[in-house]
């Protein structure tokens, strides 16, 4: 294996396949996160306490498994819309080098403490410099692309990718604060708006876009149907990018932040509704006809269902921003509910199955289309247990603390929901393995498992 590879694809091949490693590793850190909060007591080493491996589980999925496998899927999407090879693949393979070097460098940064304690920044300045020197390599490797496309029109998807390119650019740098190294943060309460501008905008601008651009490449390419409406894929874009920069104060409706900034946060969170629903519509309306497609096709299936998680999601967190609600559900594990709902049912489901898309026209065939339904089946009821479990565990919380209750006398009425979210926890590491071992089958020049099967069948009849 070459460490440098200069061949068409693997740039894109080897961004998903290192997706898929860090959702194995990420998911594993988070079962191990969700088993010391049943049983705090099973581990005596310090870099494994809960508070460090809480940000090593959060990071790793959001900048390994998310970031990457997106990233890997979306370069694909963009070569197939351009009908261009990447500009370099060279380069793409120092930047996917790079970006693995930050995940690395993070999980034990983070293990040893080195934390710069603002929610999904907490990695280091010079992880952060890692990140953004990735992100512009990338950046102008896909504009290169882009300027030297053979296909004039630039489809809705290159729309998504350059706009979460230069917002997330933006963003990252503002929000880590990266011109103070020492500790990336600002004081008072200045520090928690920036930090929460950031944190909310990270999945808005980056995870968030670059999911629904692949939804638009995939979905009708995969039922082979034209995109419903233009007109509702502007409708999706620009008030999308318009509304989402303004709601990160939706965090601290419950922290003394400025009456009008919690009110621009409150509307637009609510606005995001218009382009939320211009973006289902149009997704949906291109499936009708082709509904009978979904249970056998993985990619549509993994789509599809990302596009019904992004529906619960963003009606959800629409109604968690109105004060009325927040009331109750915030500092409670609603929160982190919706979290896993947005990341790991919307934009996970979502990256899987255009990582399976990519890799299946990259290399005919996927391994084995049964163990990718049984890996979808199996995140599948990983996250709809979450859901259930978590909201009831909100629910319990954020009542009981209402009513005047102490924190310790609630938690033995968690306990069931923690240890079923363990258990969940197991189907969601399995369904990583299982994908890791299936892209990695994929990718080898290997046969399949119908093939052994065949040349097995016909060495018998031979003998
Ligand atoms: C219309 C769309 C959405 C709105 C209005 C919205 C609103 C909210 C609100 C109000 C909170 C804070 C709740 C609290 O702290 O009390 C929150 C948290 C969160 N949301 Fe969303 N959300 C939306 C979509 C999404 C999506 C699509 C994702 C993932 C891709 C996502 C990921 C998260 C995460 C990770 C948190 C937890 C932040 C933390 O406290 O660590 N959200 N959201
Ligand atoms: C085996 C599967 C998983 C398990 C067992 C798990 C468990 C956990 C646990 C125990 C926490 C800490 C909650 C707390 O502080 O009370 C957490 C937080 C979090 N996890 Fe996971 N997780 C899993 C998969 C994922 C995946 C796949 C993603 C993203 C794609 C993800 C994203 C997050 C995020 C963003 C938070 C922070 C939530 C917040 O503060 O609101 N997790 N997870």
């Amino acid at each position: 294996m070459k460490i440098i590879d200069s061949s068409p694809g693997s740039t894109s091949r080897r961004f998903i396949l290192s997706g898929a490693i860090w959702f194995l590793a990420a998911t594993a850190v988070g079962l191990l996160a969700a088993t010391e909060l049943v049983a705090p007591e099973i581990v005596k080493q310090k870099n494994l306490i809960f508070p460090r491996i809480r940000p090593i589980h959060v990071n790793t999925n959001v900048f390994g498994f998310l970031s990457m496998l997106l990233v890997g899927a979306v370069i694909y999407a963009v070569c197939r819309l351009c009908q261009a090879e990447l500009w370099s693949e060279r380069l793409g393979n120092w930047t996917m080098w790079l970006w693995n070097l930050a995940v690395v460098t993070g999980m034990i940064s983070l293990s040893m403490g080195y934390t710069q304690s603002h929610e999904y920044a907490e990695y280091d300045w010079a992880i952060d410099v890692m990140i953004v020197v990735a992100l512009l390599l990338l950046t102008y490797n896909l504009l290169q692309t882009l300027k030297r496309r053979k296909e004039q029109l630039l489809y809705v998807t290159n729309w998504y990718v350059v706009g979460a390119l230069a917002a997330t650019l933006v963003v990252y740098v503002i929000g880590n604060v990266m011109w103070k190294p020492a500790n990336g943060a600002l004081a008072g309460m200045t520090d928690a708006e920036w930090a929460w501008f950031y944190a909310h905008n990270i999945f808005g601008t980056w995870i968030t876009p670059l999911s629904l651009g692949l939804c638009y490449f995939w979905i009708p390419r995969e039922t082979d149907t034209p995109l419903y409406s233009h007109l509702l894929s502007m409708i999706g874009f620009w008030p999308y990018f318009a509304f989402y920069l303004q709601v990160g104060t939706h965090h601290l409706i419950e922290a003394p932040a400025p009456a009008w900034l919690k009110l621009i946060a409150e509307i637009n969170s609510v606005a995001l509704l218009i382009p939320v629903f211009a973006f289902l519509t149009n997704q949906w309306m291109t499936l009708r006809g082709n509904w009978w497609k979904i249970p056998d096709n993985i990619v549509l299936k993994f789509l599809f269902a990302g596009t019904v998680f992004y529906f619960l999601t963003s009606t959800e967190g629409s109604l968690l921003a109105l004060p009325s609600v927040e009331r109750i559900t915030h500092f409670t594990d609603w929160v982190v509910g919706h979290s896993h709902l947005g990341l790991l049912g919307f934009s996970g489901f979502i990256a899987c199955g255009a990582g399976y898309g990519a890799l299946r026209e990259m290399h005919g065939r996927i391994w084995s289309e049964r163990l990718a339904h049984l890996q979808y089946w199996l995140m599948l009821v990983g996250i709809i247990g979450f859901t259930l479990v978590l909201d009831d565990a909100g629910s319990i919380q954020g009542h009981a603390w209402r009513n005047g209750e102490v924190v310790y006398r609630v938690l033995p009425e968690l306990m069931q929901d923690y240890i079923l979210r363990a258990i969940l926890g197991c189907f969601i590491v399995t369904g990583a393995a299982i994908q890791v071992y299936n892209f990695y089958k994929t990718t080898c020049p290997q046969i399949s498992p119908a093939d052994e099967r065949d040349a097995r069948q016909s060495a018998e009849v031979a003998s």
